[in-house]
């Protein structure tokens, strides 16, 4: 499903009052509001951002990460989501959003999960980020407002205004994520265990997962005033063809490394480990 460009800055306009100006921000001045004339977003200080032809808006401010998604591994990604392997996980995703009437994904890739938690929840409004200008021209394309940000340079959104943020396989900036989320809003993490396809890896020769992620996890929102309220191990085996293997593989940072091309179909575990966090009384 292609939306036409009306649908897609109704989208983005619905999304407009969680934006702040990264320009301002820069300067000291946190939360400036920004709002859409015609094809441009503009703050009271007269910042101005191009809305792209394709719907979505850049606020990075700055070349894009050299780990952002291509177009290569977008199509891997989006044969792969397509074909439903990891639907358990997006319903894991979408059960941990709560009711949120705002939802956030940082890093959102082409926006498959953060599509499930919108059509979960339509009153809501959803916002994609990520650092790659072809991850949100497919986004976008979906009709989900889109901002290109790198979240380690710091999310150009107002403090406390996000319910529900989502980071699924993508860089957590846990101070940030502390800063954005509102009182009773949390933070649902989806990060890979070791156990994750770890057949296939062993098989290719693909990256490892870092043992003690997990903790790591859980030290870092710590220190960002986020406690871990709640926690899911997704774990399930999928009989994969090798198509499908070869996009498991190129829509993920091993696309970015050599490595061995499967051989032929095969069954791989997926574990996922998928975490909410949220202030709770030892942190007001
Ligand atoms: C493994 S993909 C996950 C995408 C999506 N969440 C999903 O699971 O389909 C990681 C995403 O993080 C994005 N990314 C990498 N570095 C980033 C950064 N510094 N800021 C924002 N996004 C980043 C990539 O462009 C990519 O879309």
């Amino acid at each position: 499903m292609t939306v036409p460009l009306a649908r897609r800055l109704a989208a983005l306009d619905r999304a407009a009052g969680l934006l702040a100006c990264p320009v301002c921000a820069r300067r000291g001045v946190p939360d400036a509001p920004l709002a859409r004339s015609e094809r441009r977003l503009r703050c009271g200080a007269g910042h101005a951002f191009d809305v792209a032809r394709q719907g979505y808006v850049n606020l990075a401010g700055s070349a894009q990460p050299r780990n952002a998604d291509t177009a290569r591994m977008l199509d891997a990604r989006g044969r792969l989501l397509g074909s439903g392997v990891h639907e358990p996980l997006r319903r894991a995703v979408v059960e941990a959003c709560g009711e949120p009437s705002t939802i956030v994904e940082a890093g959102a890739g082409p926006g498959w999960y953060l599509a499930g938690a919108a059509a979960a929840h339509p009153r809501a409004v959803p916002l994609a980020m990520d650092a790659s200008v072809p991850a949100l021209r497919r986004a976008a394309a979906i009709g989900l407002a889109c901002v290109v940000a790198d979240t380690w340079a710091g999310l150009p959104l107002r403090a406390g205004c996000v319910d529900a943020l989502l980071c699924v396989f993508a860089p957590r900036n846990a101070a940030e994520f502390s800063r954005v989320l509102s009182g009773a809003g949390r933070v649902v993490v989806a990060a890979p265990t070791t156990a994750h396809l770890a057949g296939l890896r062993a098989e290719l020769g693909l990256l490892d997962v870092a043992d003690g992620k997990a903790d790591r996890l859980v030290g870092q929102m710590g220190d960002a005033g986020l406690d871990r309220v709640g926690n899911r191990l997704v774990e399930f085996e999928a009989a994969c063809t090798r198509e499908q293997l070869r996009d498991l593989v190129d829509m993920g940072p091993n696309a970015f490394h050599e490595h061995a091309a499967p051989r032929g179909p095969r069954t791989v575990v997926v574990s996922v480990l998928v975490s909410v966090f949220a202030r709770t009384t030892r942190h007001p």
